[in-house]
């Protein structure tokens, strides 16, 4: 049986304590404006419970703008962007490094009102929400690291064929940046800060949950860029994107989340070809667990990688193909490890398993799970499939098959589908004839057997792991997917080009042109033109 339950107001213990936060400000070409309409109520995944009454807490609340103010807010970032004239894109490197690490110093300031909202907001435990808020501090402070190289190789004059030339990378115009639920701090972050550093300007606007977890970050927000740089708004999406997109004033989408959402955004640009798309959308990786695989080490790593964070990763294993062989022990194995995962409150100590953000999600995991079961699966963990309000126990489904939903759909949750194959060619004709492609497990140890898999799949999926885990870190590595997983590369050096473009000022080597270059560098006529080095 599950041992969830949840707390009374008096058992929160202290520490973890969560004060209302009703935002009534946003963020406009640098002002923080008071908002009086309409409100949207912030329900915390984590019910309380008072005698028989078990609710989930309400958080305070956040502003439901309307179109016109989404508008003000591209008004803004057009203005401070300035058809590329404004202060902002113009700044040298070095100035837009510097506004950068004010924020930072700023931003770590409020650690812990961020980390504490980021757990209540989307149920993440209390380590990984920290760990969350780290991982960005760490991030921002890789990409200024990356941006100084990039601008010491791009302070030299290069000479081919006659002709020198400075090559550097400038800003694309004005982003619309949409973060992640799930990583609404980190993600949002691994796009917003590489579009603000490389000069462009941003309207920002939080996802659906985690929004409450920014207004402790509003007032860095205004202080650390000047105005019009970086603007907020909320609200319901598809009243406040439409008209941002359709003035076709947006130059870069930036969104993390599902391809539906992203699709339907794009296609209303009047200039498809103006507008660059930074996507991190869906997911299906497999795990494909090979006879001779280390059975412990799979187990423990598909345990990790399929419920860490509730299943709620765009890099979780979201379905599990194991070698007949061995597949009876494998489901054995893997469901004992399942049931002996902590379920709780996110603050307590060895929890791993939450309650979940989205309002409807365990009745449609619990859908998942019934179809599953009428078309021959089981729930075969112990503790599978305990609902309480927002809680729902991870279920471990087997055998399961293509006809049942939960073979095709991303699940996003705390259920686990494991399919035994008899043929390797079964998880390729999976991936083959999949809608998405970001990564893939193989867990085995043939070198044959794991060469001739790693072939088919660098191709179906741009990252291939061998006997660990799907993940994004570490930073550095490129993250990105083929089919509908995603649009661009991000790491921290891609994330500097993604949200960028290379333009040069080129001259025949004349004595004149080196003259007027000269002139150019010894009086500091421009800020692209430069051989200046940041020390
Ligand atoms: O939700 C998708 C995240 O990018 C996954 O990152 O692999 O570090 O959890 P992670």
């Amino acid at each position: 049986m599950t041992n969830v339950f949840f707390p009374t107001e008096q058992e929160i213990p202290d520490k973890y304590k969560v004060s209302p936060v009703n935002q009534t400000k946003y963020l406009i070409g640098g002002e923080l404006r008071e908002w009086s309409g309409a409100r949207q109520e912030v329900l915390s995944p984590i019910c309380i419970r008072d005698g028989d009454k078990i609710e989930q807490k309400v958080l305070g609340s956040y502003p439901m703008l309307t179109p016109e103010e989404s508008m003000q807010a591209l008004d803004a970032a057009v203005k401070a962007y300035d058809n590329g004239k404004g202060v902002w894109p113009t700044m040298p490197v070095e100035g837009r490094i510097k506004h950068v690490e004010g924020f930072l110093e700023r931003m770590t300031a409020v650690r812990s009102d961020v980390v504490n909202l980021l757990m209540w907001e989307i149920g993440k435990t209390y380590p990984d929400s920290a760990k969350e808020f780290d991982r960005t501090v760490e991030y921002v402070k890789d990409t200024i690291k990356a941006l100084k190289g990039l601008d010491e190789q791009s302070s030299r004059f290069q000479r081919e064929g006659g002709i020198m030339a400075q090559i550097r990378r400038a800003p694309l115009g004005k982003v619309l940046c949409m973060g992640p639920y799930n990583y609404p701090l980190n993600e949002t972050y691994t796009t917003l800060i590489p579009a603000l550093i490389m000069g462009n300007t941003v309207v920002f606007k939080p996802s659906k949950y985690g929004v409450l977890l920014h207004e402790p970050l509003l007032k860095a927000y205004q202080e650390s860029f000047p105005p019009g740089v970086l603007n907020t708004i909320y609200g319901d999406g598809k009243t406040i994107i439409g008209p941002m997109m359709k003035s076709g004033n947006i130059d870069v989408l930036a969104f993390i989340g599902s391809c539906g959402v992203s699709n339907a955004i794009e296609r209303q640009h009047p200039k498809p070809n103006r507008l660059r798309c930074v996507l991190g959308l869906g997911a299906k990786n497999p795990g494909i667990v090979l006879k001779d695989a280390d059975l412990e080490s799979a187990v423990n790593e598909c345990v990790q990688g399929s419920l860490s964070y509730n299943g709620q990763r765009c890099t979780a294993l979201k379905v599990l193909f194991v070698e007949r062989e061995i597949a009876d022990e494998f489901v054995k194995k893997f469901s004992e490890k399942v049931d002996g995962l902590g379920h709780g409150m996110p603050w307590q100590d060895k929890v791993t398993i939450t309650p979940l953000p989205e309002a409807g999600k365990t009745q449609y995991l619990d859908d998942l799970v019934k179809d599953a079961q009428i078309n021959g699966a089981g729930v075969v963990n112990l503790t599978g499939r305990v609902i309480d309000h927002t809680f729902f126990s991870p279920a471990v489904l087997y055998p399961v098959n293509s006809k049942m939903k939960v073979y095709h759909e991303e699940q996003f949750g705390p259920v686990v589908p494991i399919v035994p194959f008899d043929n390797i060619s079964e998880p390729l004709e999976y991936m083959d004839n999949s809608e998405v492609g970001q990564q893939a497990s193989i867990f085995g140890k043939d070198p044959e057997v794991i060469g001739a898999l790693i072939d088919p799949l660098v191709n179906q999926v741009c990252r291939v792991n061998l006997n660990s885990q799907c993940q994004r870190g570490p930073d550095s590595f490129p993250f990105t997917g083929r089919k509908d997983s995603a649009e661009g590369t991000l790491s921290i050096t891609d994330a500097l080009r993604v949200f960028s473009i290379r333009t040069l000022v080129a001259a025949k080597e004349s004595p004149q042109n080196k003259e007027i270059l000269r002139g150019i560098l010894k009086g500091t006529t421009s800020q692209f033109l430069s051989t200046d080095v940041i020390l």
